[in-house]
């Protein structure tokens, strides 16, 4: 039987024989218990096995189980959970994934049935008809009705899951350009009213909206799991993605295919509101912030930094770099990695490389610090 020893921190296999029936030719599956791993003890090698769990074993391996499924669960709920949706699509994705898991219970639980009687040795010898049979229901006919039946549940799902075909025109097309390491948001408004921003997503609760997700270098992934399903973002492509937020909350999107360095650092803050309320967001967009008037702009100017980044109501016009023209309403900094705070620009703006590897914004180290600090106050004042 397999134990396992523990010597100088690493654990090793050690391989012992399979102790057999009375009839010398079986092994004795029950042996499987024997397997333990003891790490409180350096100068043992080899743990001792026993056949059969203690009491106090079975409550230590029950608690271990209770933890795993404890913090496996706790990941399910939250801003960014699949499993907790707030959005139509997202709805139809949870639902396909418990019929899944509920099936896959059931099979599951089936075999360690059997597994169960044919430890215990309660099952005679069958004869050759009999495997024969076995194998023709349990091994082809069940597989396969549980296949077709999941991919026909699927396929009855597929028109929720992508709503083009009788979906009418969505209310509000954002168009989404993921870059190295960041979200260019440009939204599109009936009437041709278009304003832009970046790494943030407002949306009106029971509208359609629809997402035209491009990219500019490398392959990223749109994913917002508590509202639908995840997107590619291709270079030299145009996908789309349609979803109606049914719940007002406050999600997170991370970016879902690795594209550099700072891929773990790329998410997307995503705010649903009701439809009033999204009017008056976007009324707020469409125009400068108050705050582009306060002193520091000079600074802002002065050092370069319209030469990357865009504010509405300023000199400062590129579009290389992140859209600040409302930065300081923004809930984080950096693509949902900082709070957005007047010392997290600060911050930022002196060593970017430091906070985000790879990014393409150079350091700003060499300027005065009370220059920073004063832009750094200007942008949290663009509300
Ligand atoms: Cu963008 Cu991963």
């Amino acid at each position: 039987m397999a134990a396992i020893s523990e010597s100088s921190g690493i654990l090793t296999a050690v391989s012992k024989p399979l102790r057999t029936n009375q009839e010398g030719n079986r092994p004795l599956l029950h042996g499987l218990w024997s397997l333990e791993v003891d790490i409180s003890d350096r100068s043992k090698n080899i743990v001792a096995a026993s056949n059969r769990p203690t009491n106090s074993k079975c409550i230590y391996q029950c608690r271990c189980i209770i933890l795993f499924l404890g913090l496996a669960l706790w990941g399910c709920s939250g801003q960014q959970s699949a499993l907790e949706p707030s959005g139509e699509e997202a709805a139809s994705v949870a639902q396909l994934f418990w019929a899944m898991l509920g099936g896959g219970a059931v099979i599951w639980l089936g075999l360690m049935a059997l597994l169960a009687t044919a430890i215990r040795g309660k099952l005679g010898p069958i004869d050759n008809r009999a495997a024969t049979q076995l194998v023709f229901w349990g091994g082809a006919v069940l597989p396969s009705a549980a296949l077709v039946g999941l991919l026909g549940y699927a396929l009855w799902l597929m028109p929720g899951l992508r709503p083009f075909a009788n979906s009418g025109a969505p209310q509000v097309i954002i168009e989404v350009t993921g870059r190295q390491f960041w979200w260019d948001v440009i939204y599109r408004l009936p009437g041709g009213v278009q304003f832009r921003t970046a790494n943030e997503i407002v949306l009106p609760v029971g509208q359609r909206v629809e997402f035209s997700l491009k990219s500019t270098d490398v392959i990223h992934s749109f994913w917002i799991p508590s509202l639908a399903g995840k997107v590619d973002m291709i270079p030299g492509r145009t996908n789309r993605l349609s979803l109606v937020a049914t719940k007002e909350g406050r999600f997170r999107g991370p970016c879902a295919e690795y594209c550099g360095t700072s891929h773990a650092l790329m998410a997307v803050e995503v705010t649903s509101l009701p439809v009033q309320e999204f009017a008056l967001w976007t009324e707020r967009r469409k125009q400068p912030s108050p705050g582009v008037f306060a002193p520091g702009s000079e600074l802002f100017e002065k050092h370069g930094c319209g030469s990357c980044h865009r504010v509405e109501g300023t000199s400062a016009a590129s579009r290389f770099g992140p859209d600040l023209s409302h930065l300081g309403s923004r809930n984080t900094l950096g693509a949902g990695i900082l709070p957005n705070t007047p010392e997290t620009i600060s911050s930022f703006i002196v060593r970017p490389d430091a906070i985000k590897p790879g990014t393409h914004m150079p350091a700003f180290d060499m300027l005065p610090p009370d220059d920073i600090r004063s832009i750094a106050v200007w942008l949290k004042g663009l509300e």
